[in-house]
């Protein structure tokens, strides 16, 4: 709804107001963004009812926070535009047209076109586009979105951590301060997630209205929330340029996206998960269940040979695995980390007939094949360094290495033709349906920009020329998993670490911003290659069901047994996959210190998955209470315990749940919630309700 004055956008519970002319050629100006404020609120009234504040310290003249705050004078909070050039900006047009606006602002030289579209699911996305006359003009920052929040926005939580442990929540009071989340990597890396949610005072899961963002960036980023003296939050968000960099003649910002929701974390995150599903996602992700991987990783590193390969698609195949992923080490001299990258061919010593034998038999089981490579890297011990050493990016005359590589130059068409060639005659004389695409290390030195737009360039020029090749975004686990990167590829690899336990928290966490179905997680060895703990496979099992399940483990090592239970955890999985893979997710508080829950529950309520696992002995001998979100409250519902189930576990069962008889509402399910009592540390307890 517009008026001469104002623009108004409204989807899904979310509302933006903007004063697009509080004078004659004045910037616009945001009135409001957050609750939706109904079908026709007077938008003068609400201008008009600002107060005239009369203190000390304050400019005569108070404005509310503009569309880009700090390109007039008198703002003094981060502006969201750095540039050397003082110029005096204008309004030349304001357009409206089908849930976005869009505002063209000018000065004697240059152009900016902010767009605003408020998507179905409540989901702002913004984007400013540039044209700039000469150099002093081009900014160092010019933030994508800059939207001010509610004054009772209190409270800041924001994710990240290392590598093995990707992910972790940090929470921040909003003081008189600004909190500032830079990432300098290249790419996000494994501490510094492009999202961050804000909320006001003690939010949670369930409670408190919640801003959640997420900027559409494969690079370095950046992020600003920040409170005024006045009261005002500013949150500001785009792409971070390196010292020596500033944005082109031509520049699109990225796309930030932006949703509130009264209904806490989880209401947040679900906007979120539905506007990634249904518009940044490949669509290929519709059109089939997520196939249940098989990686080789941890069971052979870089030690291939075509027997033991053969004999691990063998068993993969039997247990239910519906895609062999060979990983690293396949191509010509790869049998360490220190060498070969760059060399996108097959190593003729391990696979003296290339990679077809491997390929056949796994197709035979079967199985799709998938391939690991690292496009962008190279390692100086490598045929690509010694016959093209210019085309490694260098620091000045340094070159500076991480895990023994470099980055190539991708700026330069020869290096990404190079490529390009490379990995289409791969996928064109093999039988390949999936890249794992990983990058394991930062990118030091030059444009930042250019590098990003480049990997993007090349990755979508080899899906349009091999459309039914799926990608996995990899970064050492979770180091680039943005939303510009989940437009192009159809899974994440989020963490290196297969410990079941930190990874539970590693994925509740980072479906704080992925759907479940995108976000990989394998059931790897009993004791994890990292950590060094020991877990059992039912609690390794479970956590890999909630995400896009896969294997990593030498599947040798099994006896007939435990291959007999990895293959009904995953004959589980497939039969729940529609629901976790389509369905609303949970984040579930348990009461008291040693448990944490996940659930799924059906679009149409009739039914949900939910995850109970202990995580800590605090309070060894006490049970907890688990509320179940999402189910149709006057509805009876089965409730199941889902085999198999660990004998400790099984016999603290309730009678009736033991039995499988257990029926109760939604309601009951969901207010009075059921008491469970998981005796072990590091057990783990999967419920499944259906409405009958
Ligand atoms: C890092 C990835 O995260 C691992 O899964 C594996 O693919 C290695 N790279 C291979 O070098």
């Amino acid at each position: 709804m517009t008026t001469d004055r104002f623009q108004y956008l409204r989807n899904a519970g979310v509302s933006l107001l903007i004063d697009a002319r509080p004078d004659q050629e004045a910037i616009p100006r945001i009135l409001h963004f957050g609750a939706d404020l109904g079908p026709s609120p007077d938008f003068d009234m609400i201008e008009g009812a600002s107060p005239i504040v009369v203190w000390g310290a304050r400019m005569d003249k108070v404005r509310p926070v503009s569309v880009l705050p700090g390109i007039e004078a008198g703002y003094f909070g981060t502006p969201a535009m750095v540039t050397r050039s003082g110029q005096k900006w204008r309004t030349d047009n304001v357009s409206a047209k089908d849930n976005s606006v869009q505002i063209r602002l000018g000065s004697s030289d240059d152009r900016l076109t902010l767009t605003y579209r408020l998507t179905g699911q409540g989901v702002l996305a913004t984007r400013v586009s540039a044209e700039f006359s000469d150099p002093t003009s081009r900014p160092r920052w010019l933030a994508a979105t800059s939207l001010p929040l509610g004054t009772d926005v209190e409270e800041l939580l924001v994710v990240g951590g290392d590598w093995a442990r990707e992910f972790a929540i940090q929470r921040h009071a909003i003081g008189a301060h600004a909190v500032v989340i830079e990432s300098r990597r290249g790419r996000a890396g494994h501490d510094r997630f492009p999202g961050l949610f804000a909320g006001t005072k003690g939010f949670n899961d369930d409670h408190g209205e919640v801003y959640g963002l997420s900027v559409g960036w494969s690079g370095s980023h950046r992020m600003v929330v920040e409170r005024l003296r006045e009261g005002t939050v500013v949150i500001q968000a785009g792409e971070l340029f390196s010292e020596t960099d500033s944005a082109p003649a031509n520049y699109e910002t990225p796309w930030c996206y932006t949703t509130y929701s009264p209904l806490g974390l989880n209401g947040a995150m679900q906007a979120l998960h539905s506007f990634v599903r249904e518009e940044i996602l490949p669509r290929s992700i519709r059109s089939k269940p997520r196939p249940v991987h098989y990686n080789t990783w941890e069971a052979v590193y870089f030690k291939h040979d075509l027997a033991t390969l053969c004999a691990l698609a063998d068993r993969a195949a039997a247990v239910g695995a519906e895609r062999f992923v060979l990983d690293d080490g396949w191509f010509k001299g790869r049998s360490h980390d220190r060498a070969a990258l760059g060399d996108w061919i097959v190593d003729p010593t391990k696979y003296p007939d290339g990679l077809t034998p491997l390929i056949r038999h796994v197709r035979s089981l079967g199985l799709e094949f998938g391939l690991w490579v690292e496009p962008e890297m190279i390692n100086p011990d490598s045929e690509l360094a010694r016959l093209h050493p210019d085309w490694i990016r260098r620091d000045g005359d340094e070159l500076l290495l991480q895990r023994h590589q470099a980055v190539l130059d991708m700026e330069r068409p020869e290096v990404r033709t190079y490529l390009y060639d490379a990995l289409h005659k791969l996928l064109s004389e093999n039988d390949i349906s999936y890249l794992k695409w990983d990058m394991n290390r930062d990118v030091t030195g030059g444009s930042h920009h250019e590098y990003v737009r480049s990997v993007w360039n090349l990755i979508d020029r080899l899906r349009a020329g091999h459309p039914l090749v799926e990608i996995e975004t990899c970064a050492s686990g979770g180091g680039r998993c943005d939303y510009g990167m989940l437009e192009r590829t159809e899974r994440v690899w989020v963490s290196d670490s297969n410990d079941a336990l930190d990874r539970f928290d590693i994925q509740r966490n980072a479906n704080l911003f992925l759907p479940p179905e995108i976000a990989g997680v394998h059931v790897g060895p009993s004791t994890c290659h990292i950590t060094g703990r020991k877990l059992g496979l039912d609690l390794r099992a479970h956590v890999a069901m909630f995400g896009h399940m896969g294997l990593e483990l030498d599947l040798r090592q099994l006896d007939e047994r435990e291959l007999q239970r990895l293959s009904q955890h995953i004959q589980n999985h497939k039969s729940f996959r529609h629901l976790v893979h389509s369905g609303c997710y949970w984040r579930i508080e348990p009461t008291g210190t040693d448990h944490c829950g996940i659930g799924v529950s059906a679009s149409n309520k009739s039914e949900g998955l939910y995850l109970v696992v202990r995580t800590g002995s605090e309070q060894l001998g006490r049970g907890t209470l688990v509320k179940f979100p999402g189910l149709e409250m006057e509805q009876i519902h089965a409730v199941s315990a889902v085999a198999p189930i660990a004998g400790h576990v099984e016999q603290s069962l309730g009678p009736a749940l033991r039995m499988g008889n257990l029926r109760l509402s939604g309601r009951v399910l969901a207010h009075r919630g059921l008491e469970l009592n998981l005796p072990r540390p590091e057990s783990s307890l999967l419920l499944h309700v259906k409405a009958v």
